[in-house]
């Protein structure tokens, strides 16, 4: 199966796992406030974002390169990041470093985002095959990017029938691209959860954020199932579906990394979602499933999308009692339900 063909399966797929998401957060339950104290009306959204001001913790998760309806996609969550100013991440530049040809990553996506934060994206076992890293100069370069994200994917490869299986390595080749790179890097995965080590690991050698993308929401074990050819591939998908962190479980784990920029992804459907993601000490919520839909319509469908997640933040807001969105804290967490969490204290850390 070739790259393009791939992605363009991974968006058929994706969107029609929307259809069973369960978020993670529903176990999470925020404390409610009968004396707010607070206008509901001027809920105050606004968040940093590597020295830009957004209107709301928000940014659109890194999802397509690629071919032609990916250009399409990208165009329309562009523009809606412009239009209420956000914060977007492009998928993986693989294809446009390997060839040519840009793949839908032209200049194209930086005039449709003006100038709100843009994220270049290579996955990290793609960078660590680079004879020379400075080419990643070549995908930085079109989109004007304000940050690269690496992304870390082994369980989504190892579940391909010709998936990236050797991953020695990849932690230099990181720590080298972080010396090198212009801009900040940034370390996320696809939907597998980031674990405590690793993450401590990057920060180390430079990485500067890391959004954890765990599952709960789109899940490539199960995508890959589906797209592998060779039966074994296909019993190894089933039998690793659940293979994992869910995002609220990261955020638990890596806050006790403090110092740390969390970002949060996977499995965000709504506003509630990311109160919760930023009470558990996320300081800025990605969407990647949730928006493929209204981005496979319309620029004004994933406007409506992401101004209904915006207003359910405010009212989440107003309900803890807060006038601001970035006052949310683990203090307004009433209960973490069955969750499993904090296998580390700060004092068990490995070096
Ligand atoms: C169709 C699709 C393609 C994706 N491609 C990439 C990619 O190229 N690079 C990347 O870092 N993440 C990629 N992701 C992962 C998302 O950025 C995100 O981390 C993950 O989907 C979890 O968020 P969600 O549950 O909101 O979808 C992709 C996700 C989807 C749905």
């Amino acid at each position: 199966m070739s790259a393009v063909t791939r992605k363009l399966s991974h968006i058929e797929h994706a969107q029609a796992q929307q259809a069973h998401v369960t978020t993670p957060f529903k176990a999470i339950r925020l404390r409610h406030c009968a004396l707010p104290e607070v206008d509901l009306n001027a809920v105050d959204l606004s968040a940093n974002c590597l020295n830009h001001v957004l209107s709301a913790p928000l940014f659109i998760s890194s999802m397509t390169g690629g071919p032609h309806l990916a250009s399409r996609i990208n165009q329309h969550l562009a523009e809606a990041a412009r239009e209420l100013g956000l914060a977007m991440g492009v998928g993986s530049q693989r294809i446009a470093l390997e060839s040519d040809d840009h793949a839908g990553l032209t200049h194209s996506v930086r005039t449709a985002i003006g100038d709100q934060p843009l994220f270049a994206n290579l996955g990290a076992i793609t960078a660590s095959q680079l004879a020379d890293i400075r080419c990643i100069e070549r995908i930085l370069a079109p989109l004007d990017a304000d940050a690269l994200i690496l992304h870390f994917n082994p369980m989504q490869e190892a579940l391909q029938d010709h998936g990236d299986r050797n991953w020695n390595g990849v932690l230099k080749a990181c720590e080298a691209i972080c010396r090198w790179s212009p801009i900040p890097v940034i370390a996320k995965e696809v939907g597998f959860g980031f674990d405590h080590q690793s993450a401590k690991a990057l920060l180390d050698v430079g990485i500067q954020i890391i959004d954890v993308a765990g599952t709960g929401g789109t899940q490539f074990a199960a995508i890959e199932q589906t797209l592998a050819q060779q039966s074994a591939t296909q019993e190894l998908g089933d039998l690793f579906s659940d293979w994992g962190y869910s995002t609220p479980e990261c955020l638990i784990e890596l806050k006790q990394l403090d110092p740390i920029t969390l970002w949060a992804s996977g499995g965000i459907q709504s506003g509630l979602d990311v109160a919760k993601a930023l009470a558990l000490g996320a300081t800025l919520c990605g969407l990647g499933g949730r928006l493929l839909g209204p981005a496979l319509e319309s620029t004004d469908a994933v406007v409506a999308a992401l101004q209904q997640i915006m207003y359910e933040l405010k009212l989440s807001c107003f309900g803890v009692g807060v006038a601001r969105s970035d006052a949310l804290e683990y203090t307004h967490i009433w209960s973490t339900g069955s969750l499993k969490n904090l296998k580390y204290s700060a004092s068990s850390i490995p070096d």
